[in-house]
């Protein structure tokens, strides 16, 4: 379907009155822990925000199709919400919405907002074939007005004092309308734009082109996260340079390397950090095991390998752990596994090698 551009009809943005978050804590770089459906839950939230570095995050989207939400849902995905907003460690959690009716998601962010949500962030993102399908995430970005509407109609619906915050993709198939969306979502009066520097077609192969950040940035003058493609704290220097940027949102970096924010922070000068190693890394994963207890054998070892897939990327001794437990389905030979595993690496650590390139399952 060939989209054709109509002029924008220039719109005041609804006025703004709170404070950013990037205000309230100006040393750079600012960090944003990534949303990961089925990947970062308010378990791995707490986790990662109590290793530290992390200055918000945001959370599993949820997909508004046809009401209001009850608030049992938003709690759901945010039980932070019983705690103000924030995690344990005191970190704020924003809620994602995605979805593409305008006064359906507006509806819904300000019932968020009423639970407590310090801040509401858009969904124009997400690849999955079955949200696309249905109107939502990625597949809008052919339809920039229809961006503005929904930036426009949440903007008007939540407090005054309540940041509105939008990521997208660079667009659909091509980059040919990523400095129109990001108009028109700034237009919409959205606070600060996250860009995850790829299209959907472009998908979770490397590289990620930050260069794309710094023309957004030129185009709209609203705070920008880059995102995409920082697994180290080079990368996260590399990626600042590119983009111009020093506010950052990390996913799979994060969960690979859980001191990762405080890794770039010391690398800045932030602060001092002794790099945590790889059995330190197990340990958080440890923490995981107790609140899995009430999962069916299966789903609790799929949790664990699937931060040990994420731990694989760049860590060769917890590689080395996985390969010994990774077809282990029943949950007690697959702790028992597992602690043996890290003996014998411990005992016999893994020769140099190469870390694989992260290769996307399901989502
Ligand atoms: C398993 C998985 C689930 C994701 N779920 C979401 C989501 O719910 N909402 C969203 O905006 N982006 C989602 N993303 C995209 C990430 O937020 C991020 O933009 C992407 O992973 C690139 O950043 P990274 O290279 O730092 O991981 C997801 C990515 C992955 C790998």
């Amino acid at each position: 379907m060939t989209h054709i551009l109509q002029p924008f009809t220039p719109l005041s943005a609804p006025m703004f009155t709170g404070q950013l978050p990037f205000i309230h804590n100006p040393q750079r770089p600012y960090i944003a822990l990534a949303p990961m459906e089925g990947l970062m839950d308010h378990h791995l939230r707490d986790i990662l925000t109590r290793v530290g570095g992390i200055d918000h995050c945001v959370t599993e989207f949820i997909r508004v199709t046809h009401q209001v939400y009850p608030a049992k849902v938003f709690r759901r995905y945010c039980p932070e919400l019983d705690n103000g907003g924030r995690t344990a460690a005191g970190t704020p959690v924003h809620i994602q919405l995605l979805g593409s009716d305008p006064e359906l998601m507006a509806a819904n962010a300000a019932k968020a907002v009423q639970l407590g949500a310090p801040a509401i962030d858009l969904n124009f993102g997400c690849p999955a074939k079955t949200v696309n399908n249905s109107k939502g995430g990625a597949v809008l970005l052919q339809y920039p007005e229809l961006l503005q509407q929904i930036a426009t109609a949440v903007r008007a619906a939540v407090p005054d004092h309540i940041p509105v915050s939008a990521k997208m993709r660079l667009g659909f198939t091509d980059k040919e309308l990523a400095l129109t969306n990001a108009q028109a979502l700034a237009e919409g009066g959205i606070q600060w734009l996250t860009v995850h520097a790829r299209t959907k077609t472009e998908g979770y192969r490397p590289p990620a082109y930050w260069e794309w950040i710094a023309r957004i940035r030129e185009t709209i003058d609203i705070p920008v996260l880059a995102n995409g493609e920082i697994w180290t704290a080079e990368q996260a220097r590399q990626c600042m340079s590119e983009s111009g940027s020093d506010l950052l949102m990390i996913g799979r970096g994060l969960v690979a390397v859980p001191d990762l924010a405080l890794r770039i922070k010391a690398d800045h000068g932030q602060i001092t950090h002794r790099q945590q190693d790889w059995a330190e890394h197990l340990e958080l994963m440890r923490a995981l095991i107790p609140c899995l207890a009430h999962l069916p054998d299966k789903a609790q070892t799929d949790r664990l390998k699937q931060w040990l897939h994420y731990f694989s990327l760049q860590s060769l001794e917890i590689r080395a752990v996985f390969e010994q437990v990774k077809r282990q389905r029943d949950v007690t030979l697959f702790f028992a596994g597992l602690e043996q595993a890290i003996r014998d690496v411990k005992a016999a650590p893994p020769a140099a090698g190469d870390f694989r390139a992260y290769e996307h399952k399901g989502f």
